[in-house]
């Protein structure tokens, strides 16, 4: 098999694919309290059409999937999608990242499916905190669900379950201790991300800490080392407090860029590639797919979209991707 990489030389091996922009929370820093315009379901592209996309990348070098959304557990049949991208010769590890409210009902199915972990987001451990932050719209907000969920995901095989904190100033920024001291007699593996402005929150955005406040939050639990894994090369840098069960992990967006090691390309619930996060451009494979395109030419598209990447994120210089919502990119 061949690899790929980006005009910079950066290997790209991982490709993130959003399932639906639809969720059943509605985070602060992601959605207004009134929702963002869902797509048109004819829009979405169906698993077939997801799969396919998925096998031309996976032809051109890409090994690790993550399946996100909106929320990925809302979308119907997603154990049996799981099992279509497990079957793709090449696909070497199957990971999501949840908000936890249905995975306790789906940790065994999607598990026996053929994923191999997952990350939950849960930004605070109270459960009022919760349900301000998260605002619990159809699921209710609660936190006892999220906390099940990890759970059975523990039970089900789904190690390491790592946790997603978006710290906020004021809002959650209390809890930083709380959180990192769960690592210690549990195995708990704790990420602290940095807040990252994005379009479609309402105006009175959180601020967010960047990694350097929280790592002065957290000397008093004692001197954290750097925590080696085998944890693929995401963007989070991991550490250990002393004698600690699990990890304390930071994702630095802002702060400590990590753009010179970025390795992936996300794919859009309604069928664009995006080889940015945090830029605007896309490549729509929709269409093309639609239309009838081969294979071949399938690949000549995502090749084109790896091309397209950045060398990096220009948020420090105040620029931020004013085009869709976080949920409508997949995170
Ligand atoms: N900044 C940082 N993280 C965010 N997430 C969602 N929106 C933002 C944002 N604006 C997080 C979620 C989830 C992951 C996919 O991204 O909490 O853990
Ligand atoms: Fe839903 Fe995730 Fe956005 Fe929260 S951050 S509203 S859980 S998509």
């Amino acid at each position: 098999m061949t690899g790929i990489s980006d005009s910079f030389l950066r290997p790209i091996n991982y490709l993130r694919v959003s399932v639906t922009d639809r969720c059943n929370l509605r985070c602060v820093y992601c959605m207004p309290e009134e929702g963002v315009p869902w797509m048109a379901r004819s829009n979405i592209l169906t698993y077939e059409e997801l799969s396919s996309i998925i096998r031309a990348s996976v032809e051109l070098g890409i090994s690790k999937i993550r399946i996100t959304g909106g929320e990925p557990l809302v979308r119907t049949g997603i154990a049996d999608f799981i099992k279509m991208i497990d079957q793709i010769p090449g696909v070497e590890e199957i990971a999501m990242t949840t908000n936890g409210i249905l995975l306790s009902r789906y940790a065994a199915d999607i598990k026996k499916a053929g994923l191999r972990r997952v990350n939950v987001s849960m930004d605070t451990l109270k459960p009022e905190k919760f349900k301000k932050i998260c605002r619990g719209v159809d699921s209710g907000g609660d936190i006892a669900r999220v906390i099940e969920g990890i759970q059975a995901a523990r039970e089900a095989g789904l190690n390491p379950v790592k946790i997603n904190m978006v710290v906020m100033a004021g809002i959650n920024d209390d809890e930083i201790l709380d959180f990192a001291s769960k690592t210690l007699d549990e195995e708990w593996h704790v990420r602290f991300i940095e807040l990252m402005p994005f379009t479609g929150h309402d105006g009175s955005t959180p601020t967010g800490l960047t990694t350097r406040e929280l790592k002065q939050r957290i000397d008093p639990l004692g001197h954290m080392v750097p925590f080696k894994h085998q944890w693929g090369n995401g963007p989070a840098k991991y550490y250990k407090l002393p004698g600690a069960r699990g990890t304390i992990g930071f994702i630095s967006a802002l702060s400590e860029h990590f753009c010179f090691n970025c390795n992936r390309i996300r794919l859009t619930a309604d069928g664009k590639l995006r080889p940015c996060l945090m830029s605007e451009n896309m490549i729509d494979l929709r269409e093309p797919l639609r239309g009838g395109m081969a294979a071949e030419q399938l690949k000549e598209l995502i090749q084109k979209a790896v091309s397209a990447k950045p060398k990096g994120h220009l948020l420090g210089e105040g620029h931020k991707p004013n085009d869709r919502p976080f949920c409508q990119v997949g995170g």
